[in-house]
């Protein structure tokens, strides 16, 4: 028998990149070309709340969408564009072209992956479902669109515990991959056994239990926000565990003063905007001596800039382009989320 891999391959983590850096003439000036060509090319942005701030807010101008990944998803569906720009990582903008095949699908980076897709090959993880037929393959939606194809469901973190809970309920046993983090979380929750892909974000993964708890003690009218990408020791200190808009909509609507965030840093150009008087404090990521007290930023995130959005609008190179029989399989787990946050009101609009 396949059982789970005990360590997944080795990830090449990228270091930053480190984007000129503009003034504010020049930032304006940029800004004012990318409204240009996005117009000429008849092109939406479709952007993740972890993005740089400058593209969440040209998103948000232009009439596109900054969203977590549920909703990215399901806007790609809807825009009335024939272009569509991922400023995200490549499963999103996959995602996008798997539901969306007439739409011309494009990215800043194409090499912008996530340790969770690079940690998931599709040939192992093949291997793995088929030595477990009896179970129902649920996959988080950071995965490459050859793992999609082979699972039954897709899930985005704002949906999975009620889905798992549904299968559960009606006596399905669940394979659950790649995030082990998000799945033990879940399984906590639910109260089942699953098959696990041991799988893991290399940003959430940092965030630290012992520091945080001493932050906390610092301020103890604080609320603890975390993603549940984060390891199980941080979860247990949360006052509210969710998707990324999840964690925006308790800042904007608990009484506490002052927030503790265990999740990408560029979520707060969104919680800011929408909570202006609200203090946040990022969750430490860094352990005794080190020289840095939080540095959680995802790698791949960083690789979407104003600077190659304007090459790519100029060159509209980086398509994404899927084999037809993978994107005809993924179409099916990713439309059965879609359908089942429908018909449960599940996410829907991102906070305002
Ligand atoms: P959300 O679906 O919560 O936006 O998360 C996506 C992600 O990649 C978190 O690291
Ligand atoms: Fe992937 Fe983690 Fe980056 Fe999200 S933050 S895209 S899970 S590496």
């Amino acid at each position: 028998m396949v059982t789970a891999p005990q360590s997944i391959p080795d990830i090449h983590v990228p270091k930053h990149p480190l984007w000129p850096i503009l003034s504010a003439q020049e930032k304006d000036a940029l800004k004012q070309r990318i409204k240009a060509l996005l117009e000429e090319n008849n092109a939406v942005l479709v952007a993740h709340y972890y993005v740089d701030a400058d593209l969440q807010e040209l998103a948000e101008e232009t009439g596109g969408c900054v969203a977590d990944s549920l909703e990215m998803a399901r806007y790609g569906t809807t825009a009335n564009a024939d272009t569509l720009i991922v400023c995200g990582v490549r499963f999103m903008g996959e995602t996008a072209k798997i539901l969306n095949p007439e739409k011309r699908v494009l990215m800043p980076d194409l090499g912008a992956t996530c340790s969770l897709d690079e940690g998931c090959p599709a040939k192992e993880f093949s291997a793995f479902c088929d030595a477990h037929p009896d179970h129902t393959v649920v996959v988080y939606a950071n995965t490459s669109a050859e793992v999609k194809a082979r699972s039954d469901w897709t899930v985005t973190s704002g949906i999975a515990l009620p889905i798992v809970r549904y299968l559960s309920e009606k006596g399905e046993k669940v394979l659950w991959a790649p995030d082990k983090h998000l799945g033990a979380y879940i399984q906590k929750q639910v109260g089942v056994d699953m098959l696990m892909w041991p799988g893991s974000c290399v940003v959430h993964e940092e965030f630290k239990a012992f520091a945080l708890e001493r932050l906390h003690k610092l301020h103890p009218d604080a609320a603890v926000l975390v993603h549940p990408e984060s390891p199980e020791s941080v979860i247990e200190q949360a006052d509210v565990v969710g998707s990324t808009t999840a964690l925006i909509k308790a800042v904007q609507e608990l009484p506490n003063e002052t927030f503790i965030i265990a999740t990408d840093d560029g979520i707060f150009w969104k919680m800011q905007q929408l909570a202006p008087d609200k203090k946040l404090l990022s969750a430490p990521t860094a352990g005794e001596g080190a020289t840095c007290v939080s540095c959680a930023h995802c790698p791949w995130m960083a690789m979407n800039a104003l600077q190659n959005l304007e090459q790519l609008l100029h060159k509209g190179n980086n398509e994404i382009h899927i084999d037809e029989q993978i994107r005809q399989k993924a179409v099916v787990p990713i439309q059965r989320m879609l359908d089942f946050a429908a018909t449960h009101g599940i996410g829907g609009t991102a906070p305002k």
